[in-house]
């Protein structure tokens, strides 16, 4: 399997609670390197341009709220099948549908406060840890 590399978000209400060194423990854990990391808050303009994807759904507006609600934690994470791999151990949107062991059914709050993030192909992964990463912050 191909080495590869994703972005991956530690939310709000993750990190409210805490909950930075437990979610990054679960991704070393599971293989996956940690080769960047900025805790930032961002401005209203950066989350609506993040998930611009998502501007026409009916939860746009609270999830941009939820995400400039406090710090988070961007990373991108390296490994085999790491976009996969991410979305494994993140588990399901939704926590009520999450398998037991995975990030959001151990963490998450709701469908919204969901902990975490990660892209869902590698052609997205390169757009997204763009948006948060140059070159030089990461360190294969
Ligand atoms: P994420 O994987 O970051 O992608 C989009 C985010 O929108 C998602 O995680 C949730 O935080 C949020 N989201 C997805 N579906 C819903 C929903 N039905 N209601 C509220 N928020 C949602």
């Amino acid at each position: 399997m191909a080495i590869e590399r994703t972005l991956s978000i530690i939310k709000p209400d993750a990190t409210e609670r805490n909950l930075t060194g437990k979610i990054n423990a679960m991704f070393e854990e599971t293989g996956l390197r940690i080769i960047a990391q900025r805790r930032i808050r961002l401005s209203r303009e950066q989350a609506e341009s993040f998930y611009e994807v998502h501007n026409e759904r009916s939860f746009f507006n609270e999830l941009v709220d939820y995400m400039i609600s406090g710090p988070i934690v961007a990373q991108v994470l390296e490994g085999s099948d790491a976009v996969a791999a991410h979305r494994k151990i993140m588990g399901a949107t939704n926590p009520a549908q999450a398998d037991v062991g995975t990030v959001r059914k151990e963490f998450a709050l709701n469908v919204q406060e969901n902990s975490v993030h990660g892209s869902d192909s590698a052609e997205n992964a390169a757009k997204e840890i763009s948006f948060f990463f140059s070159d030089a912050d990461i360190v294969g």
